[in-house]
């Protein structure tokens, strides 16, 4: 185990947790995709994909700028958060309602992510990493953003979806 003594040690403790998670998530995306039956939030899931992709080459620069290699180290809390999406995928669901859990998955693996960078990034400024926080503060504002993105998302086609359907699953019991 590693010794965590200094401000510096716990920002490379935390990078390569964060690094770990974004491999996993790199990993369940494609399926949240197939999962998905919203065009837009299918989008969305793909635009984020992308967007990860970049996120890793960018902390792939900040380990260099810090002189430590680029490895993760197994973040449990993603592997939790992802394990709870797989099992609402494995559920036999209404397609809006799907796209509704799914948005709930994705929003909960988003603020674990602006968790992680805001700490980082809160690091990298007290310790004078410009150059480091600078990239930390793109992806962080990156994972606000899909948050803010998801929300809007869930408001204004899917949740109205998952309820219309309910609605009209009354109406027929009815
Ligand atoms: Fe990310
Ligand atoms: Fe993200």
């Amino acid at each position: 185990m590693a010794k965590l003594n200094s401000l510096d040690d716990l920002l490379v403790h935390e990078l390569q947790d964060i690094y770990n998670a974004e491999n996993q998530i790199l990993k369940a995306l494609p399926k949240m995709i197939k999962a998905a039956s919203h065009p837009e939030l299918q989008s969305a899931f793909e635009e984020h994909l992308e967007q990860t992709e970049g996120q890793v080459e960018r902390l792939d620069q900040v380990f260099k700028l810090l002189g430590v290699p680029a490895k993760g180290k197994k973040c449990e809390g993603m592997a939790g958060l992802i394990e709870e999406g797989k099992k609402v995928m494995e559920e036999d669901a209404e397609p809006s309602v799907m796209d509704a859990a799914l948005i709930a998955a994705a929003q909960k693996v988003e603020h674990y992510e602006i968790a992680s960078y805001g700490c980082v990034c809160t690091y990298a400024e007290m310790l004078g990493y410009d150059q480091v926080h600078d990239l930390l503060g793109q992806n962080l504002e990156e994972e606000e953003v899909t948050d803010e993105k998801l929300t809007e998302l869930a408001e204004s086609v899917i949740n109205n979806e998952a309820e219309e359907a309910e609605d009209a699953e009354e109406e027929a019991s009815r």
